[in-house]
Parts: structure tokens; sequence; C-alpha cells
């Protein structure tokens, strides 16, 4: 059951142009407050829907989804059916009509991002860790900066937080440019990126821990890293764990990934740190497991019971930073990113 379909806030500021698309939302709620929230993410084109069938075939066409199930009429397709096709939809992004007052404009980002948008990509900051090494972390961190920087030339960057000399530096064989404590003398309004070395289109932020961990109170490196943050649409931490730096930032960082692999101390660790990190969520209010170097063994840690984001499969020659690691990892940041133009990468290495 279709009600109606109109075109949102037609006026001068908000009238669609290359730089501020039309989004195409479908609302299936009669929540007013959605209704009046809409107009933060002018210019859009409304179709509204009552039912799940409604819902359904809206679909085609939709950018994004704004769907309360619970208050929807239940016609011809069962309610958790539906779910699961706006879960799995390659082409629609959904959320619920709390989920979108929280962050109306971010949600617009995230449609128009789906379907190839690239300049609407919503910032995001997201951290590789765990308490093993040698599973990935900087692999992985550096592959999906690499490739996101690659397809969207949005700025990207990567930071470190080692416990030893800068791992960064080594692996891109980088020895000019500033690290990260220089960011707390940088003057804000001075273009923070241009410090940095830039390489294969990735801002690195480098630390030599050995030598500077005492420099910096806690509200400095904050600081540093809200800068860093402020001047990228994607920063990557490739950080140890526990780390004292990426405590001090970890409000500030969007969505923690676990890295695990399939060794017994590899998947005990990413168990824990899971554990760890739903006990404290108010540091870590948002954590997954994602498993690297996966082959063959994804049956057996689905009976270890380990819940996790993907399983990474072990590649070939991985210090080329192809991007099939990465492409498959920028799930985890945005899960829409598989669907973007241009976003898949080629097979087979
Ligand atoms: N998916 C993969 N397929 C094959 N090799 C991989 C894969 N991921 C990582 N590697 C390799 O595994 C080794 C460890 O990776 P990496 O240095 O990224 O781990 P790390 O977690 O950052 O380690 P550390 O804790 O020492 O910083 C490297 O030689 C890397 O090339
Ligand atoms: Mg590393």
């Amino acid at each position: 059951m279709l009600k109606k379909m109109s075109i949102g806030s037609p006026e001068k500021s908000s009238a669609p142009s290359r730089a501020n698309p039309t989004v195409r939302v479908l609302v299936a709620t009669r929540r007013t407050d959605v209704h009046a929230a809409l107009e933060q993410i002018a210019p859009y084109a409304l179709t509204e829907a009552v039912s799940t069938r409604g819902v359904y075939t809206s679909l085609r066409g939709t950018q994004l989804a704004i769907v309360e199930l619970d208050a929807l009429l239940e016609e011809e397709i069962p309610c958790e059916t539906l779910l699961q096709v706006l879960q799995q939809s390659p082409t629609v992004v959904w959320t619920t009509p709390d989920g979108f007052l929280r962050e109306p404009a971010t949600w617009r980002s995230h449609a128009l991002a789906a379907s190839g948008h690239f300049e609407c990509f919503p910032p995001a900051a997201a951290a590789l860790t765990s308490y093993s090494g040698g599973v990935g972390k900087t692999t992985l961190s550096l592959d999906a900066a690499v490739h996101f920087a690659a397809r969207t030339k949005l700025p990207t960057a990567v930071v470190e937080f080692p416990y030893g000399p800068s791992a960064l530096r080594v692996i891109t064989g980088t020895t000019e440019g500033a690290g990260f404590v220089d960011a707390v003398h940088n003057d804000p309004s001075e273009a923070l990126r241009s410090d940095f070395p830039l390489w294969r289109g990735v801002t690195l932020v480098t630390v030599n821990y050995a030598d500077v961990s005492g420099l910096l109170k806690p509200e400095e490196v904050a600081q540093c890293f809200e800068r860093i943050r402020n001047a990228h649409i994607l920063t990557i931490v490739d950080s140890e764990f526990p780390h004292p730096w990426l405590e001090i930032i970890a409000k500030q960082i969007g969505t923690f990934i676990i890295v695990g692999a399939p060794r017994p101390d590899a998947w005990n660790n990413a168990a824990a740190l899971q554990q760890l990190m739903a006990r404290t969520p108010d540091l870590y209010p948002h954590s997954q497991v994602v498993f690297n170097l996966v082959e063959g063994w994804g049956d057996r840690l689905t009976q270890l019971g380990l819940e996790r984001t993907m399983d990474l499969p072990r590649v070939k020659y991985p210090e080329r930073l192809e991007g099939r690691l990465g492409s498959m990892l920028l799930k985890a940041i945005y899960p829409y990113w598989a669907q973007t133009p241009g976003a898949a990468t080629r097979r087979g290495m």
C-alpha cells in the first residue's frame, strides 16, 4: 500500500545541484518528528508507505529507507522477510526513525555515497586493534586506506599507535614529513595535511613511541587526533591493545575493529578483547571482530561460537596492497561499500 510521492523543500537554498543532489527517501512511519527532520536533508524526493508490501515495492529507486518495522501493516510480506531484504539490499541504505533522528545529515550522506556520490561519504574514524601481534592490523589498515583513497579521492589517513619505533615508516619506506607529535604545534588554521607524508594517496601519521610517549599530555594527544580526524574523511588507527593513546582518543572512534586470526592464541585474544569492550561500552560503544588469514577455518571459527563481521582470506602478495582485503574491510566501516560503483576490485590474487 503506497501513499504518495512528493518532492521536498524546493526552496532556493536547498535546490538540487551537482554538489547538493536530491536524495530519494522512503518513509514508512507516522512519526511526525521524522517528517519534520526531513527538512534537514533537503533536497529530497519522498515516497511513503504504510505496509510491508508498500515498502518492498518502493525499494526500487529508493536511496534511503526510514522504516518503523513494528508499525507496518503486514501485507503479503512478513516483517521478518522485509527486514532481511532491507539488510541485504545492494542499493538501499536503511535506518529506523530513531537512528535517522540522531543524525539526519549523516544518513543523507550515507545514502548518497552508497549510490556513487563519493563526495558525500560521511567522515568516519575506525581503529584496528588486537592483543595479538602479526594478525594483519597494519596490512589491513593500509590496504583499506589506499583502496578508499584511490576510489574516492577523498582525504584518508592512517594513524599508528605502536609501542616502539614507527612500523609505518619502515613498511612504506618513508623518511620525510611530520609525525603525530608535530600536530600539537601545528597552527589549527594551517593546512595540516600537507605536513604529513602522503603515500599512495594516504596521509601517514607516524609515531616513534619509544621517543615521544612522555612528550604529550593526554589532552594534547586528544587534540592532535581531533585535528587529524577533522582534516580527513576516513581516519584509520592501527593500534596495539592496550595502548594509552588509544584509550585517550577512544571517544573519537566510530568503530573498533578487533582483528583476529585462526591461531588458537589469536582467536582467544580476539574473544577476550571483544568481551572487554562489551563490558566498557562508554569507552568502546561499537566494536566488532574481523578474522584475517582465514583459510578453510571459517566453519571451525563458527563452531567455536565466535561472532564476527567477516573473514578475510590469506592472499598471495599482501605487501602489494592490491585492495582485495581493503575493499572487504571497508564494509565494516561503510556497510554499503561493496555496492558503490567502482568499489569492487579485481579478483583472483
Ligand atoms: N590476509 C593476509 N594474507 C597474507 N598475508 C597477510 C595477510 N594479512 C597480513 N599478512 C602478513 O602477515 C604479517 C603480519 O601482518 P601485519 O604486520 O599487518 O600484522 P600486525 O597485526 O600489524 O602486526 P604487529 O602486531 O606486529 O604490528 C605480514 O607479513 C603481512 O604481510
Ligand atoms: Mg602492525
